[in-house]
């Protein structure tokens, strides 16, 4: 197959308006938690993304009946055939994980292939099972598979090592249809905790808490079907805004949720951007030079490591050494070594990267290793004396709807 590109000329200053789609992170967990309903929802506004495509045929290969028109997503999980998430389907993405708990929840039954680690760290879910075990599951590891099987799952009161994103999200489905009161504690406090439980509860659910530390969920007999706009992407907004910062440029960001992003508006501005803030839009100028501005992944609502890559490739322009701490994966600065082919200057030692600017970026032939790592790529090349091809560009339409026409809109020299 031939290993389709991105072509970028760097050098020119985006300016006009962008509007971001659906956010990848929160109608992944939305679309798995459609298998607990036993009448048809409709999932509006899902972004046309790789990860979509996949978790819809994951959810097929358990008997829902999955279609999608214009851009609402509408799913009948009533007769369920099968409760086996096969072992392509889950190394293909392992948000796929995420059909755990509904599975167990729904049939008490669920056999899911052990998803790998990925490029940015070994990503185990030890937190998922432990948590299903509370709640009376039983837990198998047989050829690569878990095994999960229950009699009936019991409300329980969960505590969580770290704040997991999908052991939350996870356990949050398992328990809406449990018997009894499960108390989650140590959660997630993301944006997308806060949309999948709004989902649940409109269908049906009993969610509290949820954007907290402590998370309620009182088990109900039955959920049912349900219509949910789903969240805009903070990430997708925060890239295109950094992608503004590098090219100097003036760029509105449309269909965005400000108290999502007050991390990384935070930092821009520190760095020395402007950025005013609408009801739901976002404009960014640039005026000067790039000030290097020190950041620290955290979970929400600190900094976000899925902005990190992005924040690193502004960082290789700005005036000065910026200290990069990723809390978060334990791998995840493989970007660097590609953003050192295009001239960036920076070392890293264990969780820390350090990054002296401003470099004179060149283009190069560069490949992404993650799909944030691709959009911290895209951004450099946009900053890029000459011309950069970003290889493994699938990767990237994982989590960027349309990323190509969205930037050639406002003025990048971009093409597949
Ligand atoms: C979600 O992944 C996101 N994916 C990731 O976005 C995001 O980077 C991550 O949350 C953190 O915000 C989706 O929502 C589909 P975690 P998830 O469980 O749920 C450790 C992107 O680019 N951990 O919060 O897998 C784990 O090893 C992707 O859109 C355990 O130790 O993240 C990691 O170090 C990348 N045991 C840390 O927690 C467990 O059982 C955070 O993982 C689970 C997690």
């Amino acid at each position: 197959m031939s290993e389709d590109k991105i072509i970028i000329e760097g050098g020119h200053r985006l300016k006009g308006s962008i509007t971001v789609s659906g956010a990848k992170n929160a109608v992944l967990p939305v679309i798995t938690a459609t298998l607990l309903s036993s009448t048809p929802c409709r999932i509006i506004d899902v972004p046309k993304l790789a990860d979509v495509e996949v978790i819809s045929q994951v959810l097929e290969s358990l008997g829902a009946k999955v279609s999608f028109l214009d851009k609402d997503l509408y799913v009948d999980a009533s007769n369920l055939s099968r409760c086996e998430a096969s072992d392509d389907m889950v190394r293909k993405m392992r948000a796929s994980i995420l059909v755990m708990g509904p599975l167990l929840a729904r049939t008490g039954k669920a056999k899911v292939s052990m998803p790998g680690g990925c490029a940015i760290g070994t990503r185990p879910i030890d937190l998922h099972l432990k948590g299903f075990e509370a709640m009376g599951a039983t837990i198998r590891k047989e050829h690569g598979y878990v095994l999960a099987e229950t009699a009936g799952l019991k409300g329980a009161r969960i505590y969580l090592d770290f704040p997991s994103v999908g052991a939350t999200e996870n356990l949050m489905m398992a328990a809406a249809l449990a018997k009894g009161t499960t108390i989650l504690e140590n959660t997630a406090e993301e944006p997308e905790i806060v949309d999948l439980a709004n989902f649940l509860n409109a269908m049906g659910g009993r969610v509290r808490g949820a954007g907290t530390k402590i998370i309620k969920i009182e088990g109900v007999p039955e959920l049912t079907g349900c219509e949910h706009q789903v969240i805009p992407d903070r990430i997708e907004a925060g890239s295109y805004l950094i992608a503004a910062a590098i090219t100097g440029g003036d760029l509105i960001v449309e269909n965005v949720i400000p108290d999502h992003l007050k991390p990384v508006i935070a930092k821009l501005e520190e760095v020395g951007c402007f950025i005013y803030e609408g009801e739901s839009s976002l404009q960014i100028k640039t005026a000067g030079p790039l000030q290097a501005v020190d950041i620290k992944t955290l979970p929400y609502p600190g900094f976000p490591t899925d902005m990190q890559a992005q924040f690193m490739a502004l960082m290789t322009k700005a005036q000065g050494a910026s200290v990069i701490t990723e809390t978060v994966f334990e791998n995840r600065f493989m970007h660097a070594e590609e953003l050192r082919r295009m001239g960036a200057d920076i070392r890293i030692n264990g969780r820390s990267a350090v990054v002296e600017g401003p470099s004179h970026l060149q283009g190069a032939a560069v490949k992404s290793t993650d799909l944030r790592a691709g959009m911290a790529l895209v951004i450099a090349a946009l900053a890029a004396e000459g011309t950069t091809e970003v290889g493994n560009i699938s990767l990237i339409d994982r989590g960027y709807d349309n990323l190509v026409e969205k930037l050639q809109q406002v003025g990048a020299k971009i093409r597949r």
